[in-house]
């Protein structure tokens, strides 16, 4: 038995964006991806569309197999695109113009009354709702009380306790998570979990049962980059050769 992998695309779209050009294409990467066994492509289409937009959502949505789950702002433009789009999941996270990724979990005891609405017609439609937040029992119990389906867990702070090797905060965030993640379960929610997992940091989240699903992205797409280089090297020296 494995955690299921969904594999965020997003920065594929990142590469191809700083050239304002067509490669490399995000879908070309999740076609890779679905092949080499990933359970779900995740992206996150947001305000500014400084990665993937609704074309590449349209896309994706016409060529993959596998179930796609989209990262969401709870706003009117993007219930729209997701409504004509479809997803098999929509993940609410909340959402900053100026961050370089998100920050914080979505802050459902605050805005409880709005998203227990803005979730109907999803739920409505078949699509998945989840939400992105902290590891916190009062978001948890928020995310039950207005009917969402799963949680996807922020380990964004266990993963910077990592990065830093501060290993009593790591320790302190893993128990935070496997608590959270109990909790979840227990009253009835899927349990996911994502944000700044690398390959290194992911082994102790893998032991957490109530965790069904990692999603993950940069760490997936910046070690693409390295181990595909060589060989993309080789191929362009040999281009250069003449007859
Ligand atoms: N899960 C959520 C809700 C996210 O917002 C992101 C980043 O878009 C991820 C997972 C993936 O994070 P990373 O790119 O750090 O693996």
């Amino acid at each position: 038995m494995r955690m299921r992998l969904g594999v965020n695309i997003d920065h594929v779209a990142t590469v191809r964006n700083a050239r304002r050009t067509f490669e490399p294409d995000p879908v070309y990467a999740a076609i890779l991806a679905q092949m080499a066994g990933a359970d779900q492509i995740t992206l996150h289409v947001r305000e500014d569309r400084r990665h993937v937009n609704e074309n590449d959502l349209r896309r994706l949505k016409e060529t993959i197999h596998i179930p796609i789950n989209l990262e969401m702002a709870a706003t009117e433009e993007m219930k729209n695109i997701a409504l004509t789009y479809r997803p098999n999941r929509i993940t609410l996270v909340p959402e900053k113009r100026e961050e370089i990724t998100t920050e914080g979990g979505l802050d459902v005891v605050g805005q409880e009354k709005f998203l227990a609405e803005y979730i109907k017609p999803f739920k409505e439609a078949g699509i998945e709702v989840s939400l992105f937040i902290d590891a916190d029992a009062e978001q948890i119990k928020a995310a039950a009380r207005i009917g969402a389906d799963a949680v996807e867990l922020h380990t964004g702070p266990y993963a910077e306790a990592w990065n830093a090797f501060d290993w009593e905060k790591v320790k302190e965030e893993l128990a935070r998570l496997k608590f959270a993640a109990r909790f979840a379960k227990n009253l009835g929610l899927r349990v996911y979990a994502g944000h700044g997992l690398t390959y290194h940091n992911v082994k102790e989240i893998v032991q957490i049962e109530e965790i069904e699903e990692l999603n993950i992205g940069h760490s997936i797409v910046a070690n693409a980059v390295l181990i595909g280089f060589e060989r993309a090297v080789k191929e362009m020296i040999n281009l250069l050769k003449r007859d």
